[in-house]
């Protein structure tokens, strides 16, 4: 039997690019995104770009054998933190994004669910999630051979320490409510539910259906 060597540490900047990898390879709930984003280097900045460039203290990476295979990125205060859609939509401008085969249908559909949503339920598209009872807030990745290992428990857990540490009174994060895996996963390390699910724009599973935002807490005091 094979024994390999599992370890999580803290980010050092030599993992920035194998971080936005796996944020790639695992960016439609635990897929790669290509099946809907096929940029890489927007996907990336849209979701790790502030932690890893900005807070790179509050992140740390789960390794197998030295190999890199999945991140948990942090955010001690989240009104520092850069709004995706914003970052996505610099790119989009800049790179004409909304007019390239592999992201410009996401694009253009993210839009018409913008504007249906205005529309037919007098709703906004919903903004990052701030409230001073959890201000912090975390993302977390692992690629398809790291996973059930403990890893996932163990990078949680270095995040709630360094958040406690800097005296945060409580964690969040955003997931998909159909991520049952990944819901379950979090319910099982202490986070739980809040709030209403709401309906994302753009994004779709596989069966051509809306996807749900679904925002979890964790206290830390
Ligand atoms: C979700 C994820 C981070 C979990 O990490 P992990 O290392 O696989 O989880 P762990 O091995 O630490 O599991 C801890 C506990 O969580 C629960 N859990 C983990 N994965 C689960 C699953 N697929 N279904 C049900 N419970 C699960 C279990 O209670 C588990 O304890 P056990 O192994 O003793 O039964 C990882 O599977 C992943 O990266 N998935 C794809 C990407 C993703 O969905 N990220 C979240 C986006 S918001």
């Amino acid at each position: 039997m094979l024994v390999h060597s599992i370890k999580v540490r803290p980010f050092e900047k030599e993992d920035r690019q194998a971080v936005r990898n796996i944020c790639f390879m695992t960016g439609y709930m635990g897929e790669p995104a290509d099946i809907y984003w096929s940029d890489i280097e927007s996907f990336a900045d849209m979701w790790c770009g502030y932690y890893t460039d900005m807070e790179p203290e509050s992140c740390f990476v789960a390794e197998i054998d030295g190999e890199v295979v999945g991140y948990s990125l942090g955010c001690f205060d989240s009104k520092n933190a850069w709004n995706p859609a914003m970052i996505g939509m610099k790119h989009a401008f800049n790179r004409g994004l909304m007019f390239t085969k592999g992201t410009g249908p996401a694009m253009w559909r993210t839009l018409s669910d913008v504007l249906s949503d205005l529309i037919s339920k007098r709703r906004l598209p919903q903004k990052p999630f701030l409230d001073p009872r959890w201000p912090s807030h975390m993302h977390i990745d692992i690629l398809e051979q790291g996973r059930r290992m403990g890893m996932g428990r163990e990078l949680v857990e270095s995040i709630k320490q360094r958040f406690i540490s800097l005296g945060s009174p409580g964690l969040h994060l955003e997931t998909v409510l159909e991520n049952q895996n990944a819901v379950k996963f979090f319910r099982s390390v202490g986070f739980k539910d809040y709030g209403e699910p709401l309906e994302l724009p753009g994004i779709r599973a596989k069966d051509g259906s809306r996807l749900h935002g679904h925002v979890m807490v964790m206290d830390l005091k």
